[in-house]
């Protein structure tokens, strides 16, 4: 596949990851290199990797526990402290080797070190390929609140081998599949309903979906790096499926939501809130509604929950002035960023949620 040239770096896939990498530690003079992996990683996927590695320098494994509860800033203190106890310094490059914690939490560990070192992304999970390695964004949770903090830098270059989905659960590789879906609704039509007949067991075949995934994400980040406006899109179904998230990495009854089964409830819910305010087709909303809920099932709400998640709204990263800024759709790849919708709206979209 070719690479994807981004205006700070490139992203190359399978094959052509290695070479190049290797290319790149050869043309540069780094004092260590240091991977950081998660428990999970470290067993299913660092041992290809290195296996693929051509160099001479000195190779550091810093291990971090493995899951969203762990991406936070003393999980990043931990690595901070093991750089500087391995006499990291500011030639030392950092290689992400995992899912979205691994490359959010190690971006924003290398952008902060020493006032920052390089860092490249090798993302195992299919999320982190499509979504969380490509455009620069690095953070960590606050307590429950999602990515709230962080810094927008971007790595030197994003590795996506495809074979590193061999080493997920199916629901892992569904959970990735709602981002996926996600570029095809606020961009591309014909890539949503090609999104909307794929199944999670079909992984094998992923490689020109995930392509095309990267493409889309790519030319927003490349027309909005920093947020003021289109790359906001990215955020469809997100206002309301990370404060969801949040809710339930905060209670301990709930089962525990993987990032894309939040994200799909969040996606129904600004479906719905979209048809009430902007008109987006009828029939459209329903065969979003059936997909979803085909792939990610229907989870249960109590009335209390949908006030609680509600007031975790206020947390959302969009917000300005004290406003909640919703993204929904006028159609499919027809975006409308900063709406303002009521706590009413928001409450009749969990009931048809649920109905
Ligand atoms: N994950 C959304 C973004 O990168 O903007």
């Amino acid at each position: 596949m070719e690479s994807i040239t981004t205006s700070n770096y490139i992203i190359f896939f399978n094959e052509n990851c290695y070479i190049e990498l290797n290319n790149f530690l050869r043309k540069t003079d780094f004092s260590k290199i240091f991977i950081l992996v998660d428990t999970n990683t470290h067993e299913h996927c660092l041992p290809y990797f290195l296996s693929q590695l051509e160099t001479e320098n000195v190779i550091e494994i810093i291990e971090i526990k493995a899951g969203e509860i762990h991406k936070n800033i003393e999980t990043c203190a931990g690595v901070w402290n093991a750089l500087s106890e391995l006499d990291a310094d500011r030639k030392s490059l950092i290689i992400n080797v995992g899912g979205g914690v691994v490359t959010d939490l190690g971006g924003f560990v290398a952008s902060t070190f020493k006032r920052g070192i390089k860092y490249i992304n090798v993302p195992t999970s299919l999320l982190s390929m499509v979504d969380a390695s490509v455009g620069g964004k690095t953070g960590v949770d606050l307590g429950t609140l999602k990515n709230q903090i962080g810094v927008i830098n971007f790595s030197e270059m994003v590795l996506i081998d495809t074979q590193f989905l061999n080493t997920l659960p199916t629901k892992e590789i569904n959970s990735g599949m709602a981002e996926m879906l996600k570029h095809g609704l606020i961009q591309d039509e014909a890539y949503w309903k090609k999104m909307a007949n794929v199944k999670a067991e079909d992984y094998k075949n992923f490689d020109t979906l995930i392509y095309e995934s990267v493409v889309i994400k790519n030319n927003i980040v490349l027309q909005d790096p920093n947020e003021n406006g289109l790359r906001k899109t990215l955020n469809y179904g997100h206002t309301l499926g990370h404060a969801i998230e949040s809710y339930f990495l905060l209670d301990r009854d709930k089962p525990t939501l993987l990032h894309g089964e939040a994200i799909a409830i969040g996606m129904i819910l600004a479906t719905y809130l979209s048809k009430k305010l902007f008109n987006f087709p009828e029939e459209k909303l329903d065969f979003i509604k059936k997909i979803l809920i085909h792939n990610y099932g229907k989870i249960t709400f109590k009335k209390h929950d949908y006030k609680n998640i509600i007031e975790l709204l206020k947390f959302d990263k969009k917000n300005s002035h004290g406003n909640i800024n919703f993204v929904l759709l006028e159609d499919i790849a027809k975006t409308k960023i900063d709406c303002i919708v009521t706590n009413e709206l928001i409450l009749e979209s969990f009931e048809f949620y649920s109905t």
